[in-house]
């Protein structure tokens, strides 16, 4: 491979193994979400393994990383434009590929305006797929399994059955399609086709069209193996409640379709070394949180005498979404000052949260904190500070930050579905298994029975601080969850037989 990839690093006992990967996000070069954190820890991981690894996404604004090493014109659709290859070094020997076209990516943001996609991100997304996949073609890297993630890159598989069939580096390559979000589709008019270099004859129910329209998702389906982030959502995509129109198609192909549960990167997120807390601390001695409790209400204008102090710190670090449950809280908005407890939220999202969650701090100083933005560093005070962090989502393909809670001794309040199922144990008195509180019924009374159960316990110091300790030892940690990549490759390969 022309750089990227570097020293091949070969497991004992086999042929070098390389996986090319393709995205919209990798921390921590660019990152809105989850995938971003993804994309920064799985790579790594993966590369500990034995694998070459490396990930191209787009270089977009700002971003300043990485050494020129090839350059050349990519069409797409007869749209072309001279790319840019960037090289940036990730953990452990893996590698970014930052795929360079300003005119595509230098904007303000990575998808678009407030709601609003950019209209030319059939485009945008399509050159990101192509230029990568061309990077691959003319590196001479020999067979690589390539892997796509989410609708951005969902193009990968059908690009390589089409344009490049039969190409003498990358034709026939294995391809692995994760779901990141079944509900990100990757919708657009059918006349794209054209525009993309895609035939007309993909435009059927068995290729892209999805309800008289075309899908990148729907084309990332098309790929030998379909991996979703949890094994709970896994199963949750194949019903008509989670599938999102998708369930007929996913059902079709269950026998390739599996759920590996994210990791999280543990040297980012570790409360016993973690530049953003005044103090470190881990499972033995929790003393360090008490420093953090109080930078956090500091941080929020909220006082910090002695009965804050005593009264647990209940958080949200999210996506301001429906999916995050958002519109449960609002129908409990004025309930949630009541309880015995201070409240704070990081985030960004729909305007209406943004407003409402504006509005009740104003309305409560003392038990309400608002902080309207995206904030690295405050958000890992804060899954340090908070006695308590609320995941009540809709749906969850796997969930980061209930994971960085268990890790951080804040004890998750989570709604039963998808990776919030797998991860958070439900508390049973005397059960030392239980992390946190789970409830199932989409409803404001089955939030608020939730917490105010953490609430309860939170008052009987010896089973919370059990509860606490349990979650800080749970192992979510990448290489557990990228040995069941590997295994996935494997699968891949085989039944392409193409071996490296
Ligand atoms: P999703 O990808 O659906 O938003 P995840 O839980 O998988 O949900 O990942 C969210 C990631 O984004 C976490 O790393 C979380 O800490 C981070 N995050 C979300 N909102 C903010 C914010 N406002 N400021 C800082 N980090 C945020
Ligand atoms: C998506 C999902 C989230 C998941 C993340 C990383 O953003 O909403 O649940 O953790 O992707 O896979």
């Amino acid at each position: 491979m022309a750089k990227p990839g570097g020293a091949r690093r070969e497991a004992p006992g086999s042929e070098p193994r390389r996986v090319f990967m393709i995205a919209s996000e990798a921390a921590p070069f660019a990152k809105t979400g989850g995938l971003a954190d993804v994309l920064g820890g799985l790579p790594p991981a993966l590369a500990r393994l034995g694998w070459e690894v490396t990930v191209a996404l787009p270089r977009y604004r700002g971003v300043a990383a990485g050494a020129l090493v090839d350059h050349f014109p990519v069409e797409v659709g007869g749209y072309t434009r001279e790319v840019g290859f960037f090289d940036a070094p990730l953990a452990d020997g893996a590698h970014a590929l930052l795929v360079d076209c300003p005119e595509l990516y230098d904007r303000e943001t990575f998808y678009g305006v407030a709601d609003t996609g950019y209209p030319d991100n059939p485009r945008r997304f399509a050159m990101l797929v192509r230029a990568a996949l061309e990077f691959l073609a003319r590196s001479g890297a020999g067979s690589s399994l390539v892997h796509a993630h989410d609708w951005q890159a969902g193009l990968a598989p059908v690009y390589l059955k089409t344009l490049y069939a039969t190409h003498p580096v990358i034709g026939g390559a294995p391809t692995v399609f994760t779901i990141h979000n079944l509900a990100y589709q990757g919708v657009f008019e059918p006349a794209w086709l054209p525009r993309l270099d895609l035939p007309w004859d993909l435009f059927t129910i068995d290729g892209l069209e999805y309800w008289g329209r075309i899908s990148f998702l729907k084309a990332g389906i098309d790929a030998n193996l379909i991996t979703t982030v949890s094994p709970k959502y896994a199963e949750e995509i194949q019903t008509p409640e989670f599938g999102c129109g998708f369930e007929g198609i996913l059902r079709r192909r269950a026998g390739d379709l599996v759920g590996i549960l994210n990791g999280i990167d543990t040297t980012q997120w570790d409360p016993a070394h973690d530049r953003f807390l005044p103090e470190p601390y881990d499972a033995d001695d929790l003393s360090g949180k008490v420093a953090a409790k109080k930078a956090v209400l500091a941080a929020y204008d909220l006082p910090a005498d002695d009965q804050t102090m005593a009264r647990p710190l209940v958080a949200m670090i999210s996506r301001m979404i429906d999916q995050k449950g958002f519109d449960l809280l609002a129908s409990i908005a004025y309930e949630l000052p009541r309880v015995e407890a201070t409240l704070v939220v990081l985030g960004t999202g729909d305007a209406r949260y943004q407003d409402l969650w504006k509005r009740l701090a104003a309305l409560y100083p003392s038990r309400i904190g608002a902080r309207i933005g995206f904030n690295e560093a405050l958000a890992h005070l804060i899954e340090a500070g908070a006695d308590i962090f609320l995941m009540p989502s809709r749906f969850e393909p796997c969930g980061l930050n209930q994971m960085y809670s268990l890790r951080y001794g804040a004890v998750p309040v989570v709604r039963g579905v998808g990776g919030l199922n797998d991860t958070v144990r439900d508390y049973v008195p005397g059960d030392p298994k239980s992390t946190g509180f789970v409830f199932h019924e989409y409803s404001g009374d089955a939030l608020l029975g939730a917490l105010q159960r953490a609430l309860a316990l939170y008052g009987e110091p010896l089973p919370w601080r059990a509860l606490q300790a349990a979650g800080m030892r749970q192992d979510n940690s990448w290489d557990r969850s990228a040995r069941e990549y590997v295994k996935i490759y494997e699968r891949a390969i085989k039944s392409r037989g193409a071996v490296g």
